[in-house]
């Protein structure tokens, strides 16, 4: 393989293809550089063919179309919708293309075994975006655990704590609101959290049992007398946590996220915004890098239409779109909360919990082993791990950079990136995610929502010898 630059295609330019993926190119054009395009959204397409300078003939409407050609440059980053995933990934390996895959791998078990014995077969890299693994944070706590400072490993308390606005807007009216669209909420949401388990653990599961349900975003739970979209004169709208015009127009948590951020320059411009935005305004004039607040055009604005910057069409999306809607007059059907009870090899117990009804995004977790305790906190305002010493009781705390100061999923997307043009440039290294490693957390995710469901404990080795029979005939759903 040549050094980078490396050319790649991007097969779906929406929130993690246009503004993940081709933004950290742009950023880093001397690494990696977009030279096609596949996305059926006019919008979007032109956007990114106008940002990475790809010329028409380079610009398809969907993968089918691109995969057709012959190859056309170095990677894949294949960025489509959950159920999106399988077809152009076998098209591309078919192809010759290196792929980065967004996650999850496949919505379907089958298929997920499928595209990893696809990849082998054809000897090309395949790396699953398990961001988690490639921050300071999760980096640090595989280095305690397996560096033996814990002693044995006994057991392990991970939660998934989702804000509950976030979980409104994805989980109740957005994308991965239902499981035959997209993918059940453990594997959507926490293939992440299974990946680091095994990982940090380095141990697989032998059984688990889980628990959970939709309990809160149903229709028995709706106020009398509310409309259908928020926007309609809602009489709960100051009371209700879910009311999306203070979610989308006013921006009330991100602004809330920012006031409490460690950085004084972003506490000062979150507190500014809430309080008072036409001040803010007028500053942004003169200080511009405030404009990217007080003109906000990113997530979650930028999912609910192609013109975030226009507060007409903001309204129209909240008045007529998936995202204005009531909370409990959606068509949602995935949990939102979620507890999975594993038992690791050798013995070590764990748990974990996913649930979206948190005051903070973020993730906490505890690592009891004989000589210490592992604490952490991996959220949006704050990260940081304290090891616990059971024999003297020292306690080491290391503070980690958090969201707002280090980009995307605490770093994890950069470090992605640069762990993928490394894997790249000297294949003789393995990829710090092999998309067998990342089969394993999908085996658990799919594990557990069969135990939700059916109810049992699942015997894993019996789960994975059926996955790899079922991976052996796939047909593609997409
Ligand atoms: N790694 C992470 O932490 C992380 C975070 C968020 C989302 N994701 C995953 O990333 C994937 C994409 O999520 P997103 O939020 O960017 O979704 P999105 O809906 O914003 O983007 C998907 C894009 O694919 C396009 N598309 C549809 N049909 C197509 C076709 N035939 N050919 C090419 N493109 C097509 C859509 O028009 C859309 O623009 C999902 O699987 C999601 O679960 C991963």
């Amino acid at each position: 393989m040549t050094p980078p630059p490396y050319d790649a295609v991007l097969i779906g330019a929406g929130n993690r293809g246009a503004e993940v993926y081709g933004q950290w190119a742009l950023a880093h054009p001397h690494l990696l550089r977009v030279t096609a395009v596949a996305e059926p959204i006019a919008a979007r397409r032109e956007a990114v063919a106008r940002q990475h300078r790809i010329p028409q003939a380079r610009q398809f409407e969907t993968w089918e179309d691109l995969l057709r050609q012959p190859k056309l440059a170095d990677v894949a980053i294949i960025t489509t919708q959950d159920q999106m995933h399988t077809g152009p990934t076998l098209a591309a390996l078919e192809k010759g293309y290196d792929i980065l895959l967004e996650k999850p791998m496949a919505s379907r078990l089958d298929e997920a075994v499928a595209l990893v014995r696809a990849a082998e077969q054809a000897g090309r890299i395949l790396q699953i975006a398990h961001v988690l693994r490639y921050t300071d944070f999760f980096q640090a706590v595989y280095e305690i655990v397996q560096s033996g400072r814990l002693g044995q490993l006994i057991t392990v308390s991970h939660r998934e704590n989702v804000s509950s606005w976030h979980m409104a807007h994805s989980y109740v009216r957005g994308n991965w609101r239902r499981s035959d669209q997209a993918s059940p909420m453990i594997l959507a949401k926490s293939c992440h959290d299974m990946d680091v388990l095994y990982w940090i653990l380095g141990r697989r599961v032998r059984r688990l049992s889980s628990f959970g349900g939709l309990r809160h975003f149903c229709a028995e739970n709706a106020p009398p007398g509310a409309p259908s979209h928020c926007i309609d004169g809602c009489p709960f709208e100051e009371t209700c946590p879910f009311y999306a015009p203070a979610l989308y127009l006013d921006l009330n948590p991100i602004h809330y996220g920012l006031a409490q951020a460690r950085s004084p320059v972003h506490r000062v411009a979150g507190r500014l915004a809430r309080l008072s935005p036409d001040l803010l305004a007028a500053l942004a004039r003169v200080v511009p890098p405030l404009r990217q607040l007080s003109e906000y055009e990113g997530w979650p604005r930028s999912v609910i239409t192609d013109r975030p910057g226009d507060l007409v069409a903001l309204i129209a999306a909240l008045k007529y779109g998936p995202y204005g809607r009531c909370v409990y007059k959606c068509d949602n059907d995935v949990v939102d909360h979620q507890v999975v009870a594993m038992e690791f090899e050798d013995g070590i117990s764990a748990t974990f919990t996913m649930h979206g009804h948190s005051h903070e995004e973020g993730r906490t977790l505890r690592i009891d082993g004989s000589q210490a305790t592992l604490l952490g906190k991996f959220s949006f305002n704050q990260t940081y791990l304290e090891v616990r010493d059971h024999r003297d009781w020292t306690v080491e705390r290391m503070d980690f950079p958090n969201e707002v100061e280090t980009g995307g999923h605490g770093g994890g997307d950069d470090g992605l990136m640069r762990a993928f043009i490394a894997s790249l440039a000297d294949r003789s290294q393995p990829p710090l995610t092999s998309a067998r490693a990342s089969l394993e957390s999908h085996l658990m995710a799919f594990a557990a929502e069969k135990a939700r469901v059916e109810g049992g404990v699942v015997d894993m080795d019996e789960f994975r010898a059926q996955a790899e029979q079922l991976g052996a005939g796939v047909v593609p759903s997409g």
